[in-house]
């Protein structure tokens, strides 16, 4: 009776979230096999804190529906004056995949996931709606309305992989994916002023390779109280090394230091694999970032 009820209140939302619009039968008998799932379903936090990266997928395709309940929790998501500056492209096709793979640095992941979603800054909906309006749309052309797109995607996204790992799914995402933004845009059919800021792979994970909760800085290295306080780090981020080498060694991964990778990262242009020219890819995109 209470599951009833609960089922009643996600319809009752899809109703208020798409004003009674979408009703595809795609999504509804996706909403039937989350039926099943809802007494399984963990709490928020839960779901929040026992969240790790997957990069290891079983074969299984995703149920139905399932794709379209990750865009209703991404849609749910608070956005920017509500412009909905973000799209999204689900490519299943193998094929395709396999391409985005390579473009995205050879990430065997990507080709091993079910479903692949590239996440976009997508201003060409309020370009079209500038021209048809007649109005001259100077805000488009510049960088804060670029972050508006970024940040709003990136939200966006998040609440699909919380909705994901809640659905006992797994998921990684991929910045890689800005390694070649022009040749990621040709292949997605991306039209000018949109822009592939990232993917996530989405899939069952392989319960033959799992992975584990990677540990985080202590509170006291990201939350500050009222003002910013730059005082000696050495300490927190020599024990955070520590802690580190400890989860890589569980993991069976080479020994390395946490600060030394996260510092290697930035260290030359080569290490931001061709996104170095991201400001000029951007430009042929669309996007002049005044
Ligand atoms: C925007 C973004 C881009 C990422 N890009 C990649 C990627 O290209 N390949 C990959 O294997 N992991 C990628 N990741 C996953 C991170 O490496 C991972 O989230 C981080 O190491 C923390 O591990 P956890 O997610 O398991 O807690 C990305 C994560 C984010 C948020």
């Amino acid at each position: 009776m209470l599951e009833e009820m609960k089922m009643e209140g996600i319809e009752e939302l899809l109703q208020a979230r798409y004003a009674g619009a979408e009703n595809n039968r795609t999504f509804v008998r996706g909403r039937e096999g989350l039926r099943d799932k809802r007494e399984a379903l963990p709490n928020t936090l839960e779901t929040l804190l026992g969240h790790r990266s997957v990069r290891a997928f079983t074969a299984s395709p995703l149920s139905e529906g399932t794709l379209e309940w990750l865009v209703a929790a991404a849609q749910s998501a608070a956005n920017s004056a509500n412009q909905q500056t973000w799209s999204v492209v689900a490519v299943q096709d193998e094929a395709r995949k396999q391409r985005l793979s390579v473009l995205a640095g050879n990430q065997a992941h990507i080709r091993e996931a079910p479903l692949f979603l590239a996440w976009l800054v997508d201003l060409s909906r309020l370009r079209r709606l500038s021209e048809r309006a007649q109005s001259p749309g100077e805000g488009l052309d510049y960088l804060e309305t670029f972050l508006v797109g970024v940040v709003d995607a990136a939200l966006a996204a998040q609440n699909a992989v919380t909705a994901a790992e809640a659905l006992g799914l797994g998921t990684v995402y991929i910045g890689g994916l800005r390694n070649r933004p022009t040749e990621v845009a040709e292949e997605l059919a991306l039209p000018h002023s949109t822009f592939a800021v990232f993917g996530l792979c989405v899939g069952h994970p392989d319960p033959a390779r799992p992975t584990a909760i990677k540990p985080r800085l202590p509170q006291s290295s990201v939350l500050f109280r009222e003002q910013y306080r730059s005082g000696s780090i050495e300490e927190e981020i020599d024990s955070y090394d520590a802690v580190m080498n400890a989860f890589y060694a569980s993991q069976r991964q080479p020994a390395k230091l946490w600060s030394q990778v996260a510092v290697d990262r930035i260290a030359s242009v080569a290490s931001l694999r061709g996104r170095d020219r991201l400001r000029e890819a951007l430009a042929k995109l669309g996007f002049p970032l005044r």
